[in-house]
């Protein structure tokens, strides 16, 4: 394709580290769509003949058949899916293919080929994400007014709902949801017809090819054109902290499924076994999915590296910007569909997080505030009143709703059978009514609320 000035062909190693085509015949379909574009566009502007340009979008269609059903041959020799499926065409329909590339260059090609590739990945995680929020939905509302120890540094903190905690999740998810819908609506602009770097003298129209590839508009300037990869580094910081909040829940998906938590059951389909310990479950896809996170951070890092100090315009480090987004890609899509699964299909322990509610003297803070409301003392006292209410529960060894009102009074005389309203943990949750606070009705409140803004 570009041998015209050179008398000897490329030495092997020479040709297998400038090939892309192992990775980049992912691009086909897109590679394809541009092109067709493209040709119809210099068709429409009189700079191949209408004729030519039916030629070439029909050979376009029949490689692409060609693709979908036998594959995209891997010939080193083509360098990359650009050049691959330009040969083949020319293979298909003669030396007319040869004016496909007129007005472009693999720089403006690559920039489109990638970018469209990565909305479309973008829209494939939207949907999935939909899912996943969905799935969490269901499971809030069904343990809305369920009750289990809240932590803070993983030592029992108050009493909060399963609802709460998964919508909690929820939101990190429709973060995700806004992070992803803004760089795609960013990123929506068409680099075909930057050419090399400089744009080209021929009459194109790139309204008309950004239009017909579904783009908002072309990019304005050339140089930048072809040497952003804005939209892939973009595209993996989304991804990043999507996997990152997925690998909180599945850490806590595999505490959870520990004996001594005992929270949760995954079910079979989420769970493997042993080969020598037949007595265990274990959590393997949370585990999984929690490492994929750091495997997607270093994609970005990757990137990122790849394209630092980068002058302009086009380089060909930049051929390495595929390998990251796609491996990302699909370890996110894994992760996302796997935890999914695991939240749909989990059975969650509420007796035994309820008993664990009970056990950790959760409903101190209830009492502290309690002894400010009901029996007006500061509550840097009313702290102090309460420490000594739990150390008492402890020596009796009971809960601190079972510790006798004598001994409560003991402690302060103030303090009268009305106080036990609020030592349960169900009193204490229910009384959680602040703004975003964990009470049942607000989880409920909070569930109507992010069912409207996904519909
Ligand atoms: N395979 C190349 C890439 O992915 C295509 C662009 C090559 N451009 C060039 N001038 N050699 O970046």
């Amino acid at each position: 394709m570009w041998g015209g000035r050179f008398a000897e062909g490329p030495a092997a190693v020479m040709r297998a580290i400038n090939a892309s085509i192992p990775f980049d015949k992912r691009l086909w379909r897109q590679d394809i769509a541009g092109s067709k574009a493209h040709v119809m566009m210099l068709g429409a502007q009189g700079i191949v003949s209408v004729e030519d340009a039916a030629a070439i979008d029909a050979g376009l269609d029949r490689v692409a058949a060609e693709y979908a059903a036998n594959g995209v041959p891997e010939d080193l020799a083509l360098e990359d899916i650009h050049m691959q499926t330009e040969a083949r065409v020319a293979e298909a329909i003669g030396p007319v293919a040869g004016r496909l590339h007129t007005a472009r260059s693999r720089n403006d090609q690559v920039a489109t080929d990638f970018k469209l590739w990565v909305r479309d990945a973008t829209d494939e995680v939207l949907a999935a994400l939909e899912g996943f929020g969905a799935a969490l939905l269901v499971r809030a509302e069904q343990h809305a007014a369920d009750v289990m120890p809240g932590f803070t540094h993983l030592q029992s903190a108050q009493p909060v709902t399963l609802g709460h905690h998964i919508m909690a999740y929820h939101e990190m998810i429709a973060r995700d949801v806004g992070r992803f819908r803004d760089a795609r609506a960013r990123a929506n602009l068409c680099p075909l017809g930057s050419a090399a770097l400089a744009g080209t003298g021929f009459p194109i129209d790139r309204h008309a090819t950004a239009a017909a590839l579904g783009f908002d508009g072309p990019t304005r300037n050339s140089l930048d054109g072809v040497s952003d990869r804005d939209f892939a580094i973009e595209y993996l910081t989304c991804a990043t902290q999507c996997a990152l909040h997925l690998s909180r829940l599945a850490e806590e998906f595999v505490l959870w499924a520990s004996q001594p938590f005992g929270f949760v059951a995954l079910s079979d389909q989420w769970s493997t076994g042993s080969s020598i310990m037949p007595q265990k479950r274990n959590p393997d896809a949370a585990e999984l999915v929690r490492g994929h996170s750091g495997r997607i951070m270093g994609c970005l890092t990757s990137l990122m590296v790849t394209m630092k100090a980068l002058p302009l315009a086009y380089s060909k480090d930049m051929q390495d910007d595929k390998p990251p987004v796609f491996e990302a890609h699909d370890l996110l899509a894994l992760s996302i569909a796997a935890m999914t699964g695991m939240v749909e299909s989990a059975t969650f322990r509420v007796d035994r997080m309820r008993a664990l509610a009970e056990s950790g003297y959760a409903t101190a803070t209830d009492l502290a505030d309690w002894l400010v409301r009901e029996a007006g003392l500061p509550f840097r006292e009313a702290h102090h009143v309460t420490g000594r209410a739990v150390k008492r529960a402890e020596e009796l060894g009971v809960a601190l709703h079972a510790v006798p009102l004598a001994d409560l009074q003991r402690l302060d005389a103030r303090i009268d059978e009305r106080v036990y309203g609020v030592l349960s943990i169900d009193a204490s949750v229910a009384s959680r009514t602040s703004f975003g606070g964990t009470a049942p009705a607000n989880v409920r409140a909070a569930i109507v609320v992010a069912r409207g803004e996904t519909a």
